[in-house]
């Protein structure tokens, strides 16, 4: 059985990462070798959409992910361009080989491209962080996961809510499997190899006692007026404490035009996942607009501002340490107040985020693929089911 693992962008690599580390651990403890049919053979794609070292190198060193086995070298571009490029090498790859399975994570544009690339050529797809829905049609990630959800064969999902998505847009029970996050198992397995990065003793920075900023999203990076405001109102809310902001490279082209600077804003690169952790988690609290931070703030129970309208990770709000703020400039300045006199909630952590997600979906995989063998059904029955019970 031959899997195809893909992964494109930063936000892939943790949530790989433990899935690779748990089908070699899987084959090696079954005594499997590359000869029997039950033997999880993998081939970990990338596909070049980030390519700096910074954004990609460092995480497979830090996070031990083997060497790709092939890159198909995307590159920069509009998502079409880069879509259509991907898809294109993929196909080369699949009918030079055809996989049984392409596993693909979360929501960005790689998930998308390979998911349509393997569909098409009669490849079956396990979408992992299947089922999430922001319901906000302006962002492409949703527009991603539900271009990915409507052609996937197998969800190994992150949470109830996901589970109920998927439920009620047709989606057999059989084919939703409750596994938990594996981000979180990457960050577990992470805790004792934290590194303190070196911005944190040149800034003369104090535990608990400065935050972590960042900031990608169209929505709040692209107009420059609107970056400028919403920075400006976050390094005056802060009450004079420092800020770290580790910029990536969609907002270092614009903030480098803007020139903004404040006594106690503090630029930096990209960090590795070991540094960012640390920060996280020696910090007082973390603004952002990304979905997965949210995610990880809430497990090392760290307060979260999340600069948007909506989030396709309800739990951490409902449950964790997350509130969502909105992304107009003036709506941080009441937010940081309710922080910085103390009244942040604290949280819970959701359903199975407990670092076994990864466990989980390589034995539900490996149950799946038993003796070279789907164990079932044609996929879309359950939706044609739907259609024709509702007509
Ligand atoms: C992508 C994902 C987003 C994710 C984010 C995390 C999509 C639609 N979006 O957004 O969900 O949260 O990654 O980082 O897939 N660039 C570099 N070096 C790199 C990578 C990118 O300079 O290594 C530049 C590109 O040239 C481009 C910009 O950064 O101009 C944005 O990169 P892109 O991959 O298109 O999307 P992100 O905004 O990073």
């Amino acid at each position: 059985m031959l899997i195809d693992i893909i992964a494109g962008a930063r936000p892939n690599f943790m949530k790989i990462a433990p899935i690779i580390h748990e089908i070699e651990r899987e084959n090696k403890e079954a005594g499997l070798d590359i000869s029997d049919k039950n033997y999880l053979q993998y081939r970990l794609i990338h596909t070049g959409q980030h390519y700096d070292r910074n954004m990609s190198g460092a995480f497979f060193e830090q996070l031990g992910i083997p060497e790709p086995d092939l890159n198909l070298e995307s590159g920069s571009g509009s998502q079409s361009e880069q879509t259509g490029r991907i898809m294109t090498r993929y196909e080369k790859v699949l009918i030079d080989r055809k996989s049984d399975l392409c596993i693909v994570v979360g929501d960005v544009t790689s998930t998308m491209a390979c998911s349509i690339t393997a569909k098409k050529m009669g490849v079956k797809i396990a979408h992992v962080e299947g089922g999430i829905r922001s319901r906000d049609w302006t962002m492409p990630e949703e527009i991603n996961r539900i271009a990915t959800d409507s052609i996937t064969d197998f969800f190994f999902t992150t949470s109830e809510v996901a589970n109920k998505n998927l439920a009620s847009e047709g989606v057999k029970k059989e084919r939703i499997f409750f596994v938990g996050n594996t981000m979180i198992d990457t960050l577990l397995s992470n805790l004792d190899k934290l590194k303190k990065p070196g911005v944190f003793d040149e800034k003369s920075l104090k535990k608990g006692d400065f935050f972590v900023m960042t900031l990608h999203r169209p929505a709040n990076v692209d107009e420059e007026k609107k970056l400028k405001s919403l920075i400006d109102n976050i390094a005056k809310g802060v009450e004079g404490k420092k800020i770290i902001f580790p910029v990536h490279p969609r907002t270092k082209k614009i903030l480098d035009d803007l020139g903004i600077s404040h006594e106690n804003l503090i630029y930096t690169e990209p960090l590795g996942y070991l540094e960012f952790i640390w920060l996280i988690k020696h910090s007082k609290a973390v603004i952002t607009d990304s979905g997965g931070i949210t995610e990880e703030t809430t497990v090392l129970e760290i307060p979260c501002l999340t600069l948007r309208d909506n989030t396709e990770r309800p739990e951490t709000v409902t449950q964790g340490t997350n509130e969502l703020i909105g992304t107009a400039p003036e709506a941080i300045v009441p937010a940081l107040k309710k922080l910085m006199s103390g009244n942040w909630k604290s949280g819970t952590v959701p359903e199975k985020w407990d670092g076994k997600a990864s466990k989980r979906i390589v034995q539900s995989i490996y149950e799946l693929l038993k003796d070279g063998q789907f164990k079932f059904y044609e996929p879309y029955v359950d939706h044609i089911l739907m259609f024709k019970a509702e007509n």
